[in-house]
């Protein structure tokens, strides 16, 4: 049976060999937010299905593909849809991708994902960045043998969210009158939704939004050494006083609406991106 650096260097080939240029930017989409890679001119576009050692998103909103192209002058990866734990994927098939991109030479990761609120001061609809995570799957990508090639053994974790990265999405939002939230972001497992308990000791712990995705394909981008952006739109806000049932549909709804915003702050982003931070 191949090992995994084995797949992860037979996808990177396929993947160089079917990808006119590559990539310096990976943007990872989550629920409902695929669209917001419109402005994106595609040169390549692949399903996930036809390619090598890639896992198949199961969830409803994702779309399952990943295009390559460019966005103002850059060159761009874009996956629309990602793995879960929740889904049976393992930590290392949840970050399989990461480990693709970091062979290509991708040097930011871009990631969207949609997140409950817990932070009142937050609305539905809102866009928060990533100051921070708390891991809270049980899981990590890096459990195992270190790849000495892809990162070290221990890594730093103490600015993981890129603070100019975030700077210049605050910066975007202002200039296109966007507001945008900031904050901790608790990633779980999933995929049971929380009860009120688990939304007071979350916001004991300092989480502002939580997740069920983002935090694995982080720790592994840090250890591959990208810089990172994290964007999470509140689809719903989670007030434990006064509980009230949260529907599937209405996230999705409020994420594909929020789309267009997040697109806005991702284009700027990659706009006024300067060469030193594609280093
Ligand atoms: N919890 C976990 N994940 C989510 C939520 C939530 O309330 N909303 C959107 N994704």
């Amino acid at each position: 049976m191949k090992n995994y650096k084995q797949k992860v260097a037979e996808t990177t080939r396929f993947l160089k060999a079917h990808i006119e240029k590559l990539p310096e930017i990976c943007i990872l989409t989550g629920t409902g937010l695929g669209e917001s890679v419109e402005s994106l001119n595609i040169s390549t576009l692949l399903e996930y299905k036809d390619i090598p050692n890639f896992p198949v998103s199961t969830v409803q909103s994702h779309f399952g593909r990943l295009l390559a192209g460019s966005m103002q002058g850059r060159r761009i990866i874009a996956m629309q849809g990602r793995f879960h734990l929740y889904e049976g994927y393992t930590s290392l098939e949840v970050t399989f991708s990461v480990r693709v991109m970091q062979e290509l030479g991708v040097k930011i990761l871009i990631l969207s994902n949609a997140a409950g609120g817990l932070n009142l001061g937050f609305k539905t609809g809102d866009i928060m960045i990533i100051a921070d995570h708390i891991n809270l799957t049980g899981s990590n990508p890096l459990v195992g043998l270190n790849e000495e090639t892809w990162g070290d053994r221990f890594p730093d974790m103490s600015s993981a969210y890129d603070k100019k990265l975030a700077g210049l999405a605050e910066s975007s939002a202002t200039k296109t009158g966007i507001y945008l939230q900031k904050g901790v972001y608790a990633g779980l497992k999933g995929p049971s939704l929380e009860t009120p308990a688990e939304v007071r000791f979350l916001k004991t712990i300092g989480a502002d939004a939580v997740g069920f995705s983002t935090v694995q394909e982080v720790i592994a981008a840090v250890h591959a050494g990208m810089k990172v952006l994290g964007l999470s739109t509140i689809t719903n806000v989670h007030n434990p006083d006064a509980p009230a049932p949260a529907s599937v549909e209405e996230i999705i709804a409020v994420a594909k609406g929020a789309a267009p915003k997040l697109e806005t702050i991702i284009k700027e982003v990659v706009r006024n991106l300067d060469d030193n931070e594609l280093n």
